[in-house]
C-alpha cells in the first residue's frame, strides 16, 4: 500500500534519514521503534507530504506522490508536537477541522460526538483545551487527526507525557482503529508499545532501518540466546552442590553466577530444560528468560534504547 524506497533527508550537514526502504501493507500496524533523533518524525513527515525527501521515492497505492490531494485526504497525522488550538474548546477544535475538510454539518455534528466519546472527553467538550491535563490534550490531538476518517493514520509518539490510564485509553483507541482496517504507522521509543500494538516493527537508528519484522521474528533472529536461571541460596552448600550438578549436566558450557542465580545461555532452551527435568535439579529453582525487544535493539545497534 505504501512503499518507501531509499528515502534520504538531511538538514544542513546533519543526515536525519539515510536511505530507508520499507513497505507498509494495507490494514497493518507498523511500528517505527528508535531513540531520540533516530529519524522517525522526519520519515513520517516525508510520508505525509510535509517534507520533500532529498532523494528516494514514496509510492502510495501505486502512485508516486504523497502530496496529491486525493492521497492527503486519506491520511491522518497525530503529530508529536500537539496540534490543537488551546483557546478553543474540545468540541470547537474538532468542528473547526471538520469545516476545513468541508464535511456537511449534520454528519460533522454526529462525528464530533463520536470522536469526543472515543477520546473520553464528552463531558469536557465545552472546556477550552488549555485547561486540559497532558493526557487529555494528547487524546484530543489523536481524535483531531480522525475527523476526516482517514484510512491511513500516522501516530508520532502519541503517548509522550501521558499517565498509564490515559495511555491504556490511547492503546484501546489505536487497537479499535486497527481492527476496523485502518493502516497505522506508529512511532515510539517505548518497546512495550511497539510490542503491544504493532504487527511489525522497524528498528530505526541513526536514520536507517536495522531490521523490520514481527516482534516474534525480531527476537528469534536478533534477540540472541535464551537464558536458563537456576535459583541458588547465597553462600551455602546448596549453591556449591547445584553449581556442580549443573556443570555436570552441561560440561562444555559457561555458567555465570549472579547473586542468587546461576545463569546459562541456551540456544535450544526446550532441549536444555528437558535435560534439567531428567536431572536431580529441583524444578522450582528453574526459570527461563527469553530475549526481549531490548536485547534485539542492543544486538542491532550496540546501544540500549532506554539510555540513548
Ligand atoms: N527541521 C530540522 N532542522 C534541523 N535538524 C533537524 C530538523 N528536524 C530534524 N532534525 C535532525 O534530524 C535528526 C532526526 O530527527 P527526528 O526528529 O526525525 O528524530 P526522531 O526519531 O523523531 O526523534 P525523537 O524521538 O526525539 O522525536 C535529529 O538529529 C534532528 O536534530
Ligand atoms: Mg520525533
Amino acid at each position: 500500500m505504501i512503499e518507501a524506497r531509499e528515502l534520504r533527508k538531511s538538514f544542513g550537514t546533519r543526515t536525519a534519514v539515510d536511505g530507508m526502504s520499507f513497505d507498509i501493507r494495507q490494514g497493518e500496524t507498523l511500528g517505527l521503534l528508535g531513540p531520540n533523533g533516530a529519524g522517525k518524525t522526519t520519515t513520517i513527515h516525508m510520508l505525509t507530504g510535509l517534507l520533500r525527501p532529498d532523494s528516494g521515492e514514496i509510492i502510495i497505492d501505486g502512485v508516486a506522490d504523497p502530496m496529491r490531494t486525493s492521497v492527503r485526504r486519506r491520511i491522518g497525522l497525530t503529530p508529536q508536537t500537539l496540534a490543537i488550538y488551546e483557546d478553543m474548546t474540545a468540541e470547537e477544535n474538532l468542528v473547526f477541522l471538520g469545516r476545513l475538510y468541508g464535511i456537511p454539518k449534520p454528519i460533522l455534528r454526529k462525528r464530533v460526538g463520536e470522536l469526543l466519546d472515543i477520546a473520553g472527553l464528552a463531558d469536557r467538550k465545552r472546556d477550552v483545551a488549555k485547561n486540559f491535563s497532558g493526557g487529555m490534550k494528547r487524546r484530543l490531538n489523536l481524535v483531531a487527526s480522525l475527523v476526516h476518517q482517514p484510512d491511513i493514520l500516522f501516530l508520532d509518539e502519541p503517548t509522550v507525557g501521558v499517565d498509564p490510564q490515559s495511555r491504556n485509553h490511547l492503546f484501546d483507541c489505536v487497537s479499535n482503529l486497527a481492527s476496523t482496517g485502518t493502516t497505522i504507522i506508529y512511532t515510539t521509543h517505548y518497546m512495550e508499545e511497539a510490542e503491544r500494538l504493532c504487527d511489525r516493527v522497524a528498528v530505526v537508528d541513526q536514520g536507517t532501518i536495522r531490521a523490520i519484522d514481527t516482534v516474534v521474528e525480531l527476537k528469534r533472529k536478533h534477540g540472541g540466546d535464551a537464558t536458563i536461571l537456576v535459583e541458588v541460596e547465597r553462600d551455602s552448600a546448596q549453591r556449591k552442590r547445584v553449581t556442580e550438578l549443573l556443570q555436570g549436566i552441561f560440561p562444555d558450557r559457561t555458567i555465570r553466577i549472579e547473586d542468587q542465580h546461576l545463569k546459562l545461555q541456551s540456544a535450544n532452551p526446550i532441549r536444555d530444560l528437558a535435560k534439567l527435568a531428567d536431572s536431580e535439579m529441583d524444578p522450582k529453582w528453574i526459570e527461563l528468560e527469553r530475549p526481549q525487544l531490548e536485547d534485539v535493539f542492543l544486538n542491532l545497534t550496540g546501544r540500549r534504547l532506554r539510555d540513548s
